[in-house]
């Protein structure tokens, strides 16, 4: 049997953290050796929310870097840039005219997004509680969100302030929720579609990734199955692959978050490139519960269940094991040896990243030769798409 084709993408849209290296790289370099492995890194879709065009640029190539120094080997994978392949926007195109608005507006991810969370959970909160303002004074204020120079958090507080001394009015809610998704682009709205276009373009069979991007993986899977439902088998119908240990990673400040690039809090994430320092202490600030007691309860202890998640993925050491070892340790100690775990984890990759620093033009060539390598097969899949739908002379 051939091997399995496996496809994985992560966006240029923030710094690599151990949630990413855990939840997904990891099994990335582990199956290497067994599959047929596409690896891409998603610029199109980092550009569905604002992005300095500078700084993408460098992100493209520093997740490249580190892709290479988490151990893919170019002789067994392929790398590339998703924009240096058109037919990624092209084939996500078509497969917009089979994905229903319905389906689209179900995904959380885009919820998230668009909600930019955290000011409009903690606005409603408030105004839950405390019951004070009129639509039209939030609806002109909300318009000053739309300047890039405006600071949210003084922004934020500005309006409370004003809230607090003003009368209550019920439709503020509505105006929130309405504000917040129209001002979200299309292409955030259709992020779904084109993951979708970036698996279905090489019959990928399985797509490892963490359990946030679970949902996305099925609505690839179908879409795949209403297209060959009309048509005759034009896809591969892809798996998601997830990992029970390290699927989610959650934020070291907040442990009922996930680790996310996109996080206000620095000391809520490990960065690929912390150092050691930077690791102890955002490890020693990690929050975790009075109990003193080393235990897996993701419920009760959301903060010692992560650590113990993080230790466990980083060192292959079942959870059981790490609760019998650190049974007579305090939180303190505990702490350390996570973060002595991670820092070791880390060596050998950070190694890798400085020659590769010194070696960009290495890089670069490495994901113009992958984007050349993969053009056949996306090509293939796209023709016999619009074949199958009718396109064309
Ligand atoms: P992205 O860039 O947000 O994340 C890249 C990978 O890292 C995983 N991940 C996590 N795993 C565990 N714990 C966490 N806290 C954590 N945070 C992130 C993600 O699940 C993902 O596997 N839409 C995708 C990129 C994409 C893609 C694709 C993936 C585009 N096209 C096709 C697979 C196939 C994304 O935004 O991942």
């Amino acid at each position: 049997m051939a091997n399995k084709r496996v496809f994985s993408g992560i966006q240029p849209s923030g710094d690599l953290h151990i949630g990413n290296y855990l939840g997904a790289m990891v099994n990335w370099v582990r199956g290497q050796g067994e599959h047929d492995n596409v690896f891409c890194i998603v610029d199109l879709h980092a550009i569905t929310v604002p992005q300095d065009p500078k700084i993408l640029k460098k992100r493209i190539l520093e997740n490249a870097k580190m892709y290479l120094a988490a151990g893919i080997d170019p002789k067994k994978s392929t790398l590339f840039v998703q924009s240096d392949r058109p037919e990624h926007s092209e084939l996500a195109w078509i497969l917009n005219c089979f994905t229903y608005m319905g389906e689209m507006n179900r995904m959380t991810q885009f919820k998230e997004k668009s909600n930019q969370t955290k000011v409009r959970t903690e606005m409603k909160k408030i105004l839950k509680k405390q019951k004070g303002y009129t639509t039209k004074y939030l609806e002109k204020r909300l318009d000053e969100l739309k300047d890039a120079k405006t600071n949210t958090q003084e922004w934020f507080e500005s309006v409370m302030l004003e809230i607090q001394k003003e009368q209550f009015d019920q439709e503020i809610e509505a105006t929130i929720d309405n504000y917040f998704a129209s001002n979200a682009t299309v292409g955030l709205f259709d992020y779904p579609v084109l993951m979708a276009a970036d698996i279905l373009l090489y019959d990928t069979d399985e797509v490892p990734v963490g359990d946030d991007q679970k949902q996305h993986v099925e609505i690839a899977r179908d879409i795949a199955k209403r297209v060959n439902n009309k048509f005759g088998k034009v896809f591969t119908v892809p798996e998601p692959i997830i990992k029970k240990e390290g699927a989610r990673i959650m934020s070291l400040v907040d442990p009922t978050k996930k680790m996310a690039k996109s996080d206000d809090s620095e000391n809520s994430y490990v960065l690929l490139r912390d150092n050691a320092d930077t690791i102890y202490k955002k490890f020693a600030r990690a929050t975790t519960d009075s109990e003193n007691v080393i235990k897996f309860d993701k419920e009760k202890k959301p903060g010692i269940s992560n650590l113990l998640n993080i230790m466990s993925v980083a060192t292959e050491t079942p959870i059981p094991e790490l609760e019998k070892k650190y049974a007579d340790s305090n939180y303190g100690e505990f702490k350390k040896d996570v973060a002595d775990c991670v820092i070791e984890l880390l060596k050998p990759l950070q190694e890798k990243l400085a020659e590769y620093d010194k070696n960009e033009d290495y890089v670069r060539k490495v994901l113009k030769d992958g984007a050349e390598a993969v053009a056949p097969r996306a090509q293939a899949t796209l023709e016999r798409v619009k074949k199958a739908v009718g396109l064309g002379l």
